[in-house]
C-alpha cells in the first residue's frame, strides 16, 4: 500500500514503547527516579499513582484529562464523586513534568507520564513489570460527567461494574485482574460504611463480611462521622503488591463491596479470584496485560490534542 497517498487523518497511529527513544532518551529514567523518590517518602504514593492512571483512562481515554484544574474553560474532573477528597498524586506528576520539560521541552505528554508512573509504582512495591506503549497526547478538555458516570463506584453491582469496563473495551478478566490494584493503598470509611451497618436496607452488616472483621472496621468507621478515616484495601500487606487482595476476599475480608461481589455474584469472576489467590504469577501476568490494555483506551495520537507544558492547564490558557 502506498502510504504517501493516504490522507493524514486516515493514518492510524498506535502507541509503542520506543516512542521517546530519540526525542527524549532519558524520559523513562526521569519518570522512574522521581516516582522512586516519592514512593520512598510515602509508600502509599505508589497506589495513588496507579489509581490516577485508571481514573484518567476511564474518562475520554488515557489523555491526562484528569490532571486539568478548574479554569474558565475547564470543569475539573478532580471535583467528581470518585475523585473529590480522594484522588492524589498530582504534585508528583507536576514534579515529573517539570523535570521532563527541563530535559526535553514540549515532548513528553502528561498522559504518558501517568502510564509510566503507574508501571514504575507497581514495580517499586513488588509487582510485575511491563513495557509501556507510549505516544499518547494530552486532551484539550475534561469531562466531569464522564468521571461521575464512567468510573465504577464501590457500591455498584457486579453487572454494572462489568458494563462500565465493557464500555472501555475491557472484559471480565480485566475486571478481576485490575481490581487486584486494591492489593495496595487505602480507602476512606465513607467508601464502605454501608457494608458495616446497613448493606441491604435491613440495618445489618453485609453478611458476606467476616464478623470479626466487621467489628474491627466499625471501631474506625462509626455509623456517622469519620468519613475520611483511612483503611487499607488489603489489610494484610497494604504496601506490598502481592495477591493477598484475593486471599482476603476468599476469607470474607475484602474491604469494598465491589471487591466482594467478584466472589459471590458470578461463577466466572469467582473462578478468577480463586485462581489469582492460588497463583501470584498468574495474577501478575494478567495484571500486566490488563494494564497495557487499559493504557490503550482511546489515546490521542499524531496531531490530536497537544503536549501540555503544565499538566494542570491547556497550553493556550495562561
Ligand atoms: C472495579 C472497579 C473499582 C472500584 C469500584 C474501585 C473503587 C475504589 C475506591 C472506592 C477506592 C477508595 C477511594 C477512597 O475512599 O478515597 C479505591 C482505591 C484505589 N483503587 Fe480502585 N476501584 C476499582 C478499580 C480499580 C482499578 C482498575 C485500579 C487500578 C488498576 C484501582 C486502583 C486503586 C488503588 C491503587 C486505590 C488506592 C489509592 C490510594 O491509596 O491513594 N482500582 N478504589
Amino acid at each position: 500500500m502506498q502510504l504517501t497517498f493516504m490522507p493524514r487523518e486516515l493514518l492510524e497511529y498506535s502507541l509503542f514503547p520506543q516512542f521517546y527513544d530519540h526525542s527524549c532518551p532519558k524520559a523513562k529514567e526521569i519518570v522512574k527516579s522521581i516516582v522512586a523518590q516519592a514512593v520512598a517518602k510515602e509508600t502509599r504514593m505508589a497506589a495513588s499513582l496507579v489509581r490516577l492512571h485508571f481514573h484518567d483512562c476511564f474518562v475520554k481515554g488515557c489523555d491526562a484529562s484528569v490532571l486539568l484544574d478548574n479554569s474558565s474553560s475547564i470543569v475539573s474532573e478532580k471535583g467528581s464523586n470518585p475523585n473529590r477528597n480522594s484522588l492524589r498524586g498530582f504534585e508528583v506528576v507536576d514534579q515529573i513534568k517539570t523535570a521532563l520539560e527541563a530535559a526535553c521541552p514540549g515532548t513528553v505528554s502528561c498522559a504518558d507520564i501517568l502510564a509510566l508512573a503507574a508501571r514504575d509504582s507497581t514495580v517499586l512495591v513488588g509487582g510485575p513489570s511491563w513495557d509501556v506503549p507510549l505516544g499518547r497526547r494530552d486532551s484539550l478538555g475534561a469531562s466531569i460527567q464522564g468521571s461521575n458516570n464512567d468510573i465504577p463506584a464501590p457500591n455498584n453491582t457486579l453487572p454494572t461494574i462489568i458494563t462500565k469496563f465493557k464500555r472501555q473495551g475491557l472484559d471480565v478478566v480485566d475486571v478481576v485482574a485490575l481490581s487486584g490494584g486494591h492489593t495496595i493503598g487505602m480507602s476512606r470509611c465513607t467508601s464502605f460504611r454501608q457494608r458495616l451497618y446497613n448493606q441491604t436496607g435491613n440495618g445489618m452488616a453485609d453478611s458476606t463480611l467476616d464478623v470479626s472483621f466487621v467489628s474491627q472496621l466499625r471501631q474506625g468507621c462509626p455509623r456517622s462521622g469519620g468519613d475520611n478515616n483511612l483503611f487499607p484495601l488489603d489489610f494484610v500487606t497494604s504496601t506490598k503488591f502481592d495477591n493477598f487482595y484475593y486471599k482476603n476476599i476468599l476469607a470474607g475480608k475484602g474491604l469494598l463491596s465491589s471487591d466482594e461481589v467478584l466472589l459471590t455474584k458470578s461463577a466466572k469472576t469467582a473462578a478468577l479470584v480463586k485462581a489469582y489467590a492460588a497463583d501470584v504469577n498468574l495474577f501478575f501476568q494478567h495484571f500486566a496485560q490488563s494494564m497495557v490494555k487499559m493504557g490503550n483506551i482511546s489515546p490521542l495520537t499524531g496531531s490530536q490534542g497537544e503536549i501540555r507544558k503544565n499538566c494542570r492547564r491547556l497550553n493556550n490558557n495562561h
